[in-house]
């Protein structure tokens, strides 16, 4: 088939990369020619793991490329993927969909044979049949349908080569026969649920699925200052009720919490679009998961000041990771980077680390120190921070990284470091969930 995918970003890139491994002709485009010219040459703009090897097959192939015009993607497309990002509005909660309205406004005027047009981005509930009335009133035979993405930054190509299941929201057997078309190579091998619905309930699977995954990680870390208090380990307890099949043992890692450029904007909107219906008090309890979520950051600070004996002043501060999530260069909302700046801002000299996120670091927090590599980060650190569950820091040794350090202080905000080696090695270890003394 013939698909353009329309934004090219963590999303995008993949999406259009996949479709033609899949075997379509693919024409992914995008207002940013330095992503273009990247993409064009078969090189990703961004870290994805895997994604380097389908797309350089994939343009290789002559299956897939890449431009910015519109016109020529709705001159050569069936099939048209919005994939553009809907950012948290300034000053609001709600989302903005300025580039969502941009991409079908101004496909709209050149879609004059019939196509598909499919939302991926993820929006407010009643933005499709919006966006169906933009083509309608273009005088565009184009149809509407709404296909939300679940994949994971870190695993996204996976993801959308193996989905856990595909939603399509669809106003004709039509529309959904194209969809169904276009993911045959996947839904042949058998195991993919497939779900057609109406426009609005495929928007709202995509945000409820992240609301959920987003309170998920709240209640863990609401149960970690329970644990805190009483002496308890939040790790264990994860693991106990994780074993009970109803509950489920992912996304109960206690810690840090939730960042990134969905989960945090999305709970938001959603909050913002249930005022908007009328019921506010529906969705109250996600502003109780954001404050929750965000009190993580200040706490995290709490326990890295405490451990430097109450002031940051004249303290060297190295902080390990920067991305939102491991295998990950994505900083947008990095937990990571909001405890840095904070201590920066309380008077520590920081040293960021991150394996890869530190170019989109820098280019967001300017002002923090970046040190090329553990060792330059952690030396004479009077307190080291492990803030992004990179593999590399997760293996460190305690007892090279001591040797480093003014002092053996940590703060574990991910909760996976091996305590009693660490203990052993003479670090005093702080964390959320299970700071209880060894
Ligand atoms: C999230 C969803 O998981 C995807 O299904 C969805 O498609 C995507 O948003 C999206 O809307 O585009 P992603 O933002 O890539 O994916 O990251 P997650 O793996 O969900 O992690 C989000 C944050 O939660 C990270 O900061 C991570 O460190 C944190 N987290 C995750 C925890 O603090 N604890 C956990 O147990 C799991």
């Amino acid at each position: 088939m013939r698909i353009t995918v329309i934004g090219t970003g963590y999303l995008g890139a993949v999406h259009a990369a996949c479709m033609a491994d899949l075997g379509h002709e693919v024409l992914g485009v995008d207002v940013d020619w330095t992503k273009i010219d990247a993409l064009s040459a078969g090189r990703p703009p961004f870290h994805e793991p895997g994604l380097d090897q389908v797309l350089a097959r994939t343009v290789e192939s002559g299956r897939l490329r890449f431009g910015t015009s519109l016109q020529e993607a709705a001159e050569f497309g069936d099939v048209h993927f919005v994939c553009v990002g809907t950012p948290q509005k300034a000053g609001s909660n709600a989302a903005d969909l300025r580039h969502v309205e941009a991409a079908v406004g101004g496909l709209a005027p050149h879609l004059t044979r019939p196509a598909l047009v499919v939302g991926k981005s993820t929006v407010p509930v009643g933005t499709a049949a919006g966006l169906a009335a933009v083509l309608r009133d273009a005088g565009s035979p184009a149809e509407l349908a709404w296909n939300p993405e679940f994949l994971r930054e870190g695993f996204a190509v996976n993801d959308t080569l193996h989905p856990d299941r595909l939603v399509v929201g669809v106003t004709s057997t039509g529309a959904e026969e194209i969809l169904r078309e276009v993911y045959a190579p996947i839904l042949d091998s058998g195991d993919t649920p497939w779900i057609s619905t109406d426009l609005a309930t495929a928007e709202l699977v995509k945000v409820s699925a992240n609301a959920f995954l987003a309170t998920k990680i709240s209640f863990i870390n609401a149960i970690a200052d329970v644990c805190d208090a009483a002496g308890a380990d939040v790790t264990t307890l994860a693991t106990a009720i994780g074993h009970d099949a109803r509950i489920g043992s992912r996304f109960l890692s206690a810690g840090l919490g939730f960042g990134g450029g969905c989960l945090p904007k999305d709970i938001r909107a959603f909050m913002a679009r249930a005022g908007e219906l009328g019921v506010p008090d529906a969705l109250a309890f996600l502003r109780e998961v954001d404050e929750i979520n965000m009190g993580r950051r200040r706490r995290t600070v709490e326990l890295a000041r405490g451990l430097v004996g109450g002031s940051f002043l004249g303290r060297s501060v190295a902080v390990l990771g920067a991305a939102f999530k491991p295998d990950s260069d994505d900083v947008r909302d990095s937990p990571a980077l909001n405890v840095a700046a904070t201590i920066q801002l309380q008077g520590g000299q920081v040293r960021v680390h991150d394996p890869v996120a530190m170019d989109n670091a820098r280019a967001q927090f300017p002002t923090l120190d970046y040190a090329p590599d553990i060792r330059k980060a952690c030396e004479h650190a009077d307190v080291v921070l492990h803030l992004t569950e990179w593999r590399d820091y997760v293996e460190l040794d305690p007892e090279w990284l001591g040797s480093l350090v003014g002092a053996r202080r940590m703060v574990d905000g991910r909760n996976v470091l091996p305590l009693p080696a660490w203990r052993a090695a003479g670090w005093d270890v702080r964390s959320l969930g299970r700071s209880a003394p060894a």
